[in-house]
């Protein structure tokens, strides 16, 4: 029988600057499900690359008085080398400069021209140079560009345009269709409030640079990035070059991963054009969430600070780095990447909980039974609750990745580690080991944490690659008892299994020693604003970003508002947060009546312990400011969809 495929990408990075640790989230969350699926038996295919035109690429290269392409081989070289270091088990790696890419864009664009979904028109408008982005006089924040906040200046050009507003009702229809396709279901209603709005049609080439691919029927201009880098998801597989075999087997794509900022062109653009060419769509795009350092700014080359992985993985170890990556942030969410926060994971879960389970098992057998563990066992009731656990984990892991919630899995799994160590200091196998009559009891025991461990190892195996054949190593396990399939069944290590102590998996940080260290290697943004003294609001302790991240605050839509008769104080408003409708009782009465809010968007505190105020139950409070004696403003959003996150 044919095998199932299953096929991942990640988004092709600008090689503008180095990989870093934001690059690393996605890539190792991909590869994490590639490995997992092909655990599973799937027929993988796993695609990452890199997007190697435009101005900015162009701009950088002269600077450093290279070529661009001289630029972006050095650069990809180091992404390349990164990823071979965080065992990323990509199948093909994408070069938008790649020859049979280009050829394949050059076809796709005369290919939509020729029916009459690219045309030329003119393009104006304020031009963000880093960003590479056209913004309308509306959009600019303060007159600059509303994603970098800097400069923009006024340009024109000929320009080809590819007619998106036309795929309007057909991608709504599509989300409608498909609930799956965009997640999680947060970033949908994004999406639909924004083509709600009007889909302006893109511009897709320029000609006030040269770096990029030609337009082969009018070649004073390169294709604009967006046609170039989203096609590379079906060129790399052969679209439009003569063998078009993997295509054919492997698109449409189970899954595009791709930060949350570039969703929309992965839900909008990517359809659109699909739909322009009669191709069929991918079935879902998962928008995960932004690492963000101690002091809340996203990583990115443009700001200049950067976590540098290769670093981490020198001092801990790949495994370490993919652990965290996977395991502190729940996939979709933002999270904070702080180096506290890394070694208090590597202590806790890898050090203390699953190192210390395999030393302590692999010394016992070792010490009790020479390293071999006798088939004569006296099981006990005590064993039933172990086993149970260890027999139904496959099935929460394959549940959670299939959500691709990697650290639920992750959960689950150190779940049975905790079991297993509370499991040892139960059956307390030292004292067994006294009493030459316990003798098959402690046989039991041993066989017992042997098996725990077995199956954690197989199910570890897609998330730390080099750590599990090394547990399973010291296990004195062979392939046959390390199949998907076994990790599901109890009692597969074969008794001529012979079990040795090896090195420790997960040595202990001395924290304070380290962060030392370490602050020493990475400016750490968060010590250098405590440096900057600013001033203090009077009368309140200063937190850090932990605890304000502890609040979630979301924008929110007032859909109804009412008084409450019993109370004078309050208005009773019920806001669309962008999941679900929720009520709130806030007492600004005094200052605003229900028609003034009405049709709003305010800023909702969502996880705020519901309460009930004069009979009404409160599911949040919304955020306003004492701007004065007896003044109260709400304060309100312009242009923001419901549910939209604000941090
Ligand atoms: O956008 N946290 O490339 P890019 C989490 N070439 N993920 C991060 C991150 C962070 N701080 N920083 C980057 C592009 N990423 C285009 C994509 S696709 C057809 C073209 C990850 O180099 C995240 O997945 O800016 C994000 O979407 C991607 O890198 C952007 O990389
Ligand atoms: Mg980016």
């Amino acid at each position: 029988m044919e095998k199932k495929t299953f096929y991942i990408t990640t988004p092709i990075y600008y090689p503008s600057g180095n990989a870093h640790i934001g690059h690393s989230y996605c890539t190792v969350a991909s590869d994490a499900i590639a490995r997992y699926r092909r655990m599973q038996g799937y027929d993988v295919m796993f695609l990452t690359g890199t997007d190697e035109h435009g101005l900015k690429i162009e701009q950088k290269a002269e600077a450093e008085g290279v070529t661009p392409k001289q630029y972006v081989d050095k650069i990809v070289a180091n992404f390349q080398k990164l990823w071979k270091l965080l065992n990323i088990s990509n199948d093909r790696f994408i070069r938008t400069t790649d020859d049979y890419h280009v050829k394949a864009v050059q076809k796709i664009f005369r290919e939509l021209y020729d029916r009459g979904d690219i045309y030329k028109g003119k393009y104006d408008g304020w031009y963000c140079t880093p960003c590479e982005s056209f913004w309308t006089e509306t959009q600019l924040k303060d007159g600059k560009c509303p994603d970098c906040g800097r400069e923009v200046k006024w340009a024109e050009e000929e320009a080809y345009f590819f007619r998106l507003s036309k795929y309007a009702d057909r991608i709504l229809k599509l989300y409608e269709e498909h609930p799956e396709f965009i997640q999680p279901e947060s970033r949908k209603n994004e999406m639909i409030a924004f083509i709600k709005q009007g889909l302006q049609d893109l511009c897709v080439s320029r000609t006030s640079f040269t770096w990029g691919i030609p337009v082969d029927f009018d070649p004073k201009h390169v294709v604009y990035v967006w046609v170039d880098a989203l096609t590379n998801y079906i060129t790399a597989m052969g679209y439009g070059s003569d063998d078009d075999s993997d295509y054919k087997k492997y698109w449409p794509a189970d899954v595009h991963f791709v930060g949350k900022e570039i969703v929309r062109f992965h839900t909008i653009i990517w359809p659109a054009m699909l739909m322009a060419l009669d191709l069929p769509l991918p079935k879902q795009v998962y928008g995960h969430g932004w690492l963000l350092f101690g002091d809340g700014t996203k990583m990115s080359k443009s700001k200049g600070n950067v976590v540098d992985p290769n670093i981490l993985c020198e001092r801990y170890g790949v495994d370490a780095i993919r652990y965290f990556l996977l395991r502190e942030i729940p996939f979709g969410a933002d999270g904070v990447f702080t180096n506290e926060a890394l070694i208090a994971r590597i202590n806790s879960d890898l050090a203390n909980d699953l190192g210390n389970l395999v030393s302590r098992t692999t010394a016992m057998v070792q010490k009790y039974f020479g390293g071999h563990i006798p088939e004569q066992r006296e099981s006990e009731p005590i064993d039933e609750e172990l086993i149970a656990m260890a027999s139904a984990l496959r099935e929460k892991c394959d549940k959670a990745i299939d959500g691709y919630q990697f650290s639920a899995a992750l959960t689950e799994i150190w779940k049975l580690v905790a079991r297993s160590n509370k499991y040892i200091d139960e059956t307390m196998p030292w004292a067994l080991g006294k009493d030459e009559a316990k003798r098959d009891r402690l046989a039991a025991v041993m066989y017992n944490l042997c098996e725990a461990l077995r199956i954690v190892s197989i199910l570890i195996t897609p998330f730390l690659p080099d750590t599990a054949p090394r547990i399973q190593k010291q296990l004195g396990l062979s392939a046959e008892s390390l199949t998907y399939e076994s990790a599901a069944v109890w009692g597969v290590t074969p008794a001529s299994a012979v079990v040795e102590k090896g090195e420790t998996l997960f040595p202990r940080i001395d924290v304070d020693k380290e962060i030392e260290e370490l602050n020493a290697l990475i400016p750490n943004p968060m010590e250098e604003k405590a440096e900057e003294k600013k001033p203090k609001i009077e009368g309140l302790a200063q937190i850090g970003i932990d605890d304000f991240a502890k609040v979630e605050l979301r924008a929110a839509k007032v859909v109804a508002c009412e008084p409450i008769k019993k109370a004078k104080k309050l208005l009773k408003l019920t806001l669309d947060d962008g999941e679900g409708e929720r009520t709130v009782a806030s007492g600004i009465a005094k200052w605003y009546k229900p028609e003034d809010l009405i049709g709003r968007t305010v800023v909702l505190v969502a996880n705020l312990k519901p309460a009930t105020l004069c009979g009404v139950e409160s599911q949040g409070m919304i955020l306003a400011a004492d701007a004065g004696e007896d003044d109260v403003r709400v304060i309100f959003l312009e242009g923001v969809p419901a549910g939209s996150s604000i941090h």
